[in-house]
């Protein structure tokens, strides 16, 4: 039986931390869907075409595969076959809202087993919106992503301010 695991996140862009934790699945999964939300709550930085690729380029790992998805996540799993749901928790303030998120796809779908991840220690203070901040402003983030990511965010940032001038 194949073991797939679905890795859900907006990825505005990814970061270090969620490659660790696309490593750390398939100690205990075959494969992991890494899920690209089409729909995210606040206007992302980076388009969804760009979010995905940035994954693609950055974590190539084998058994992993990355995708886009639109709607319920428990669809997308159970379109994909997926038993496993992969969640990073990295500070307390995290659990509130991972809780009643793994409560509430249980509830939709019962089979479907959310999984909790804690990250690298030296990555555990690091999100993407941190990152996003960090980066407008010209600071250093090349602890927290890829090369391409940080290429990726200058440039996306420079034709911001282009855009507005
Ligand atoms: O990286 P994020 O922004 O914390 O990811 C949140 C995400 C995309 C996993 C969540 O918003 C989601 O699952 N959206 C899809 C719609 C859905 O199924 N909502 C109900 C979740 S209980």
């Amino acid at each position: 039986m194949t073991r797939i695991a679905v890795y859900p996140g907006s990825f505005d862009p990814v970061t270090r931390g969620h490659a660790d934790l696309i490593r750390r699945s398939l100690a205990f999964s075959d494969q992991v869907v890494v899920a690209v939300a089409v729909n995210v709550s606040k206007q992302p930085l980076f388009t969804l075409e760009e979010r995905v690729a940035l994954i693609r380029e950055t974590v190539k790992v084998p058994n992993v595969e990355v995708r886009s998805f639109d709607g319920l996540l428990v669809d997308f799993a159970k379109q994909v076959g997926a038993s496993i749901l992969i969640r990073g928790l990295r500070a307390v303030s995290d659990f509130e809202y991972e809780f009643q998120m793994a409560l509430m796809n249980r509830t939709l779908a019962p089979a479907l087993e959310t999984v909790f991840l804690v990250p690298a220690f030296d990555l555990t203070y690091l999100s993407s919106s941190l990152v996003r901040e960090v980066a407008r402003f010209g600071g250093d983030v090349s602890a927290l992503v890829y090369p391409a990511v940080q290429q990726a965010l200058k440039a996306k940032f420079k034709s911001l301010s282009g855009s507005k001038a």
